[in-house]
């Protein structure tokens, strides 16, 4: 399926190419320190491996326009200006890069999705649930993961593994408080969410293990 002019999926379209190909879409979520970003560029490696069409990126980021929002998020935004710059990314970055990728079948590996939104923005910065799961699905338009696997850490142990690591945004350098809000915002997500759409896997296991425990939940 090829992009022309501004003639963009519309959701319609985009739930009928879904039905007819076997796109799957696969987000890595976790506190600062949780090892995801190792975590999803080793599965992708992983199922390139087997032969999987894969496309692998992160949020704010994968776009252009996503790497210019992660420029704007390292300045002290009101929650609601935060929350809005999320979202110009994620919905950019499902139009540019996911929505294709999945309407041709290929598997979308994704570094954060809308559980950090929900996590970061609504439980830890506070912002009314309501409005930010409308605006959310304005920006995905629809599109959510198959499968969400959550690093689960401990935000202290978590917090000192990214010491010395610079360029965090914001929200990166936020106090334990705000991280361990964030933590109990995954883990209410993964409590409410359908089965099967989940997989916890615990962060403080070496990255071999980390990777052959979201390798098996993956090839289920
Ligand atoms: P980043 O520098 O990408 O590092 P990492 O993902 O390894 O932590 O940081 C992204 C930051 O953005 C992180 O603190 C979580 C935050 N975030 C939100 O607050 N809301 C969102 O919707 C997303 C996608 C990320």
């Amino acid at each position: 399926m090829t992009h022309t002019g501004d003639s963009r999926f519309t959701i319609h379209d985009f739930r009928f190419e879904r039905s007819l190909v076997s796109g799957r879409f696969i987000v890595f979520e976790g506190g600062e320190g949780s090892g995801k970003s190792t975590a999803a560029a080793a599965t992708a490696k992983r199922l390139e491996g087997a032969g999987v069409d894969v496309v692998l990126t992160r949020e704010p980021g994968g776009t252009v326009v996503g790497e210019q929002v992660r420029a704007l998020l390292h300045h002290d935004l009101a929650p609601w200006t935060e929350a809005f710059a999320f979202l110009v990314a994620r919905a950019q970055i499902v139009e540019e890069v996911i929505r294709p990728a999945l309407g041709r079948g290929a598997t979308v590996v994704c570094d954060r999705y809308e559980a950090s939104f929900i996590a970061y923005q609504g439980y830890a910065r506070g912002l009314e649930m309501g409005p930010l799961l409308a605006a959310n699905e304005a920006a995905t338009g629809g599109v959510h993961p198959d499968l969400t696997v959550y690093l689960d850490i401990d935000p202290e142990v978590g917090l000192k593994r990214k010491l010395g690591e610079d360029e965090a945004i914001r929200t990166g350098l936020e106090t334990l408080a705000f991280h361990r809000k964030v933590r109990a915002g995954y883990l209410s997500q993964m409590r409410a969410a359908a089965a099967g759409s989940w997989v916890a896997v615990d962060a403080t296991l070496s990255a071999g293990e980390v990777g052959d425990a979201v390798w098996a939940a993956v090839s289920r």
